[in-house]
């Protein structure tokens, strides 16, 4: 049993600006919580102060109603894994995953029956005897997850774990570690720089930019209403496309206007932009959402286009296509040959059309 609390946590190394600011949220008992953002965000320092690693500069950091801030990490009972991950190099397999038990002066019966335990669990029973220079990395890595796991920790701490595989494995090793959490029922914070893996592995997954929280939710809220452009833009693949938009009145509508070419703008946002002064707005349109030769869009949200380039990945084509001087990314269905040059209809699907403030990026509602 372990539920995460920050509270206003704050951590200041000297530099101009804090690593960490103001970060509070919390983590039910047995999430699988995956930290996401761009490298040097803070993920690492949010990891290392749950798990005591660092001191929090402010604020307050809880498990199970209980402030941590000044407990040693052993006193916290979590178990970290790291993307290096650092095994006994003389050690066996075996050896390596009894250690931490060992240290804790657990009966020999017990350490040996938890040995075959966890062996089981990580796939890793026939490889007891050998060194970890016998071992290939995700074998390494199944080793080094074993030995967090043998001692039964509250908290799981992993930061980017999977990151010195091959991409094959990782996509493997991103499943088997959902399983394991699942069946440990413990509460885990993944963190990750790679959207695709937070998409994939997190019951929740919370965002950070610049040290700041940026959102929490699920997969599907966070790819579906994103609070912010940093958010839209960060997932999502390929990236979403953006357009600096005016707004522009004529027969009686207003529209998106850019470059040549414009667009009604979508019902469910008429009331929003009735705000919005003259700062003006970014679009966003993810590549999903563009349509080739649409049959069921309204006609004013079907434009002519030309392709670009084509760039086909078997179920899927990320195209890229041209509007005038405006670039888009989209992705069709494999269908159809999309040579450069070629002209066509592209439908904007006015469900999916997103609008941003320019100057705080914050998404209209
Ligand atoms: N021990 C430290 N001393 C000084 N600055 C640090 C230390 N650890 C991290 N930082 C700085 O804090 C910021 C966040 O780092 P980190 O948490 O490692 O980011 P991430 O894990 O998201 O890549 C970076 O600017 C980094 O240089
Ligand atoms: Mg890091």
């Amino acid at each position: 049993m372990a539920t995460i609390r920050f509270e206003k946590v704050v951590k200041d190394f000297g530099a101009p600006e804090p690593a960490v600011k103001d970060f509070s949220m919390e983590i039910p008992d047995q999430e699988f919580l995956v930290v996401v953002g761009p490298s040097g965000c803070g993920k690492s320092t949010i990891l290392r102060m749950l798990a005591g690693l660092e001191t929090p500069t402010n604020g307050n950091i809880l498990i199970d109603d209980q402030i941590v801030n000044f407990l040693s990490p052993k006193q916290r009972d979590i178990a970290m894994v790291f993307q290096s991950y650092a095994l006994y190099p003389h050690k066996n397999v075996r050896d390596n995953l009894s250690f931490p038990l060992m240290v804790s002066k657990v009966p020999k019966e017990e350490i040996r029956s938890r040995v075959l335990e966890t062996a089981e669990i990580m796939g890793i029973s026939e490889l007891l005897d050998r060194k970890p220079k016998e071992l290939s990395g995700g074998q390494r890595q199944r080793v080094a997850l074993g030995r967090a796991i043998i001692r039964k920790p509250r908290v799981f701490l992993m930061d980017e774990p999977l990151s010195n595989l091959d991409a094959k494995l990782r996509v493997k090793m991103r499943a088997e570690l959902k399983k394991l959490q699942r069946r440990l029922k413990i509460t885990t914070l993944y963190v990750t720089h790679d959207q695709v893996e937070a998409m994939t592995m997190g019951d929740r997954i919370v965002i950070v930019d610049n040290g700041v929280l940026q959102q929490v939710g699920s997969p599907h809220d966070i790819f579906y209403n994103p609070v912010n452009k940093f958010v839209a833009g960060f997932i999502g693949s390929p990236p979403m496309n953006f357009n600096n938009v005016k707004l522009v009145e004529q027969q009686g509508k207003i529209w998106l206007s850019f470059f040549a070419m414009k667009l009604p703008v979508p019902e469910r946002l008429e009331k929003a932009i009735l705000s919005v002064k003259d700062e003006g707005l970014i679009m966003g349109i993810r590549p999903q959402s563009l349509i080739f030769e649409p049959t069921e869009l309204p006609t004013d949200y079907i434009i002519p286009a030309e392709i670009t380039v084509a760039q086909p990945r078997g179920t899927e084509v990320d195209t890229e296509f041209k509007i005038g001087e405006a670039y888009f990314m989209a992705v069709f269905p494999p269908e159809q040959d999309y040579e450069p040059g070629m002209q066509f209809k592209v439908g904007f699907d006015p469900k999916s059309i997103y609008l941003f403030h320019k100057e705080t990026g914050k998404t209209l509602y």
